[in-house]
């Protein structure tokens, strides 16, 4: 079974796809760790956010190891790794070099200490659309740019890192004209909806369990 997850940034996509791995024993592709992977690396080897030939590059030669690597750095969820994934996502040439990666999971879905799954749930922005079109059960998830600004803010307070509300709020938006702009990024058309501006987790959750039983 293979489920997909977009929807804009903070929406409450990681959450509840890793709540619905664990209840349904599915393997987990947060998606935005291969854009946050090649924009990291920009950022640490101080390539200008724009190079997208360097940014290609990083993205051809990324790994599963290498991306989980990176991902215990500080940087790597931080509002400027943030900007820095969104700055590389824009590029047609890095995402048709992470194409066959983020597909290939469908084909052999497996959890983080290398056993077999039987399926997979992905969460990123065209995973319903681009990356498994034809998976079982798709959800879009959104929520007010306000609201999705604040669970970040207090996300950052929680982790004890600086950060201001406006400025989180400001990126948030920039992130969303930036990551909706493009094609793929709009909800599939058989895509279930959520707005979870006044949705609980566990109210989604038991809505998302209720729907995937149902195919079952
Ligand atoms: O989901 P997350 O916030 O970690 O994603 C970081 C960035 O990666 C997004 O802002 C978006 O630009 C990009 N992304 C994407 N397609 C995906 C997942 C993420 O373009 N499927």
């Amino acid at each position: 079974m293979i489920i997909t997850i977009d929807g804009p940034a903070a929406a409450g996509k990681g959450t509840l796809a890793a709540a619905l791995a664990d209840k349904f024993g599915l393997a987990y592709f947060d998606t935005g760790m291969v854009y946050r992977a090649v924009g990291l690396q920009m950022l640490m080897q101080n390539i200008a956010l724009d190079n997208d030939k360097q940014a290609q590059k990083l993205a051809e030669e990324l790994t599963f190891p290498l991306m989980m690597k990176l991902s215990s750095q500080a940087l790597f969820r931080s509002l400027e790794g943030s900007r820095a994934a969104s700055s590389v996502a824009a590029m047609q040439g890095v995402r048709k070099a992470l194409l066959k990666m983020q597909q290939d999971f469908s084909l052999s879905p497996v959890f983080a200490d290398g056993s077999k799954a039987k399926g997979a749930i992905y969460d990123g922005r065209d995973t319903g659309t681009v990356i498994c079109p034809h998976a079982d059960v798709k959800f879009f998830i959104t929520a007010s740019p306000e609201i999705r600004a604040m669970r970040r803010f207090k996300e950052y307070q929680d982790k004890g890192q600086a950060a201001d509300y406006n400025e989180v709020l400001a990126q948030t938006k920039a992130r969303d004209e930036r990551d909706f702009s493009r094609e793929g990024s709009k909800p599939a058309k058989d895509a279930i909806m959520f707005d979870t501006s006044d949705m609980s987790i566990e109210e989604v959750f038991a809505k998302a369990c209720r729907i995937i039983e149902e195919k079952l």
